[in-house]
């Protein structure tokens, strides 16, 4: 499957050398994606909250060469990471022919996270879109009057060959991925700014993520998808997540936080609920994940407030809030719900406007 829109003319000349850098944020998903086809395209479509706090920070310096192949060294906070190599491989050998000059140079890669390496927060979204835009940005230098739209789109577009949901963390605060028909523009190979109104209720809306398990993951994000391939309940529930996002629309634009909260964790329970009934199955979740999920209902249903939760495809816990509750939930988070993280150990984050270029 080959995008014309997104391969490049002939360049007219080439940088000798050059550095360029990038900050990118993760992202949470609101209705996940999970199960994909082949060249990285969702099974059905999902939508996302980008972070403000939790980002990739990557530099990309590159000089000409003359050998075949591609040539990288990559650092994780200034140390060699020889184990990052096969998926940045992997990601250079998809993209290449959209971004034909990557093996006319050598490139040394550096990136740190705001967040710990192991905290268990998944660093692929933001990790691949930093280095996608970091790309961009050197196709820029070569093709000076590309547009932003182009610039942004074309960053999704690659960004998605390194990690599905890496697509979703080039802007903010709201973006849809995967086609779905009442969302316009959505589409399967970039992600796009939701287009509809938005309540301010969703302002400024808080993420906290709790660390209940810093370890690696116990199932990689490409078995689990791969698991959706001939998974009983495969159909309902990419037929779930269209109608979530259908859901979604008017109760973000009235701001019925009751109506986003069910939506938000019905979604969660559910991916966890496909990881549990695949073959091989899967539990992701921790004794401290339930034990927080039931304090967490309890804490709402004693106070009234809007705070609900989402999982990733692992144990540790956004707890999400809208700001003017975030006094009283942020009181909780850290007298009632702190003691079931590994050594006490959150991040508070909160809806963010996109990645952002480092001048170097
Ligand atoms: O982008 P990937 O392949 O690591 O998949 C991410 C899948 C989930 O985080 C579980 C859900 C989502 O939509 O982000």
């Amino acid at each position: 499957m080959i995008v014309n829109e997104f391969i490049p003319k002939p360049y007219t000349q080439l940088l000798d050398r050059g550095a360029v850098a990038y900050s990118a944020p993760s992202n949470i998903a609101l209705v996940k994606y999970w199960g994909k086809k082949a060249h990285q395209i969702p099974a059905n479509p999902s939508i996302s909250f980008t972070l403000n706090n939790c980002k990739t920070a990557t530099s990309l310096r590159f000089e000409k060469k003359t050998s075949k192949g591609f040539s990288f060294e990559v650092f994780l906070d200034g140390k060699l990471q020889d184990d990052f190599k096969p998926k940045i491989e992997q990601f250079f050998s998809r993209i290449e022919v959209y971004v034909p000059f990557l093996s006319s140079y050598h490139f040394v890669i550096e990136t740190s996270n705001t967040f710990p390496h192991s905290s268990g927060i998944a660093s692929s979204a933001s990790g691949m879109s930093a280095l996608a835009l970091c790309l961009m940005k050197i196709e820029q230098q070569l093709n000076p009057e590309i547009s932003q739209a182009f610039f942004n789109k074309k960053a999704s577009f690659l960004a998605r060959l390194g990690s599905g949901s890496a697509c979703r963390s080039i802007e903010g605060n709201l973006i849809v991925w995967g086609t779905h028909a009442n969302i316009e523009g959505s589409s399967d190979l970039v992600g796009i700014k939701y287009p509809y109104e938005v309540h301010h209720k969703f302002k400024n809306y808080r993420d906290t993520i709790l660390l209940v398990d810093k370890g690696e993951k116990q199932v990689s994000s490409t078995v689990g998808h791969n698991l959706m391939h001939d998974h009983p309940f495969a159909e309902q529930r990419f037929a779930q997540a269209h109608s979530n996002m259908e859901a979604l629309i008017p109760v973000l634009e009235s701001g019925d936080l009751k109506a986003f909260i069910s939506i938000v964790e019905q979604e969660a329970l559910t991916l966890h609920a496909m990881m549990m009934s695949s073959n091989p199955y899967f539990i992701l979740m921790k004794p401290n994940t339930l034990e927080i999920i039931n304090k967490l209902w309890a804490f709402r249903a004693k106070t009234g407030l809007h705070v609900c939760f989402t999982l990733d495809a692992g144990a540790n816990v956004h707890v999400l809030f809208p700001d003017n509750e975030a006094d009283e939930v942020q009181k909780f988070i850290a007298t009632e719900l702190a003691e079931h993280c590994q050594n006490g150990h959150y991040i508070e984050d909160k809806l963010g406007l996109g990645a952002e270029p480092i001048k170097i």
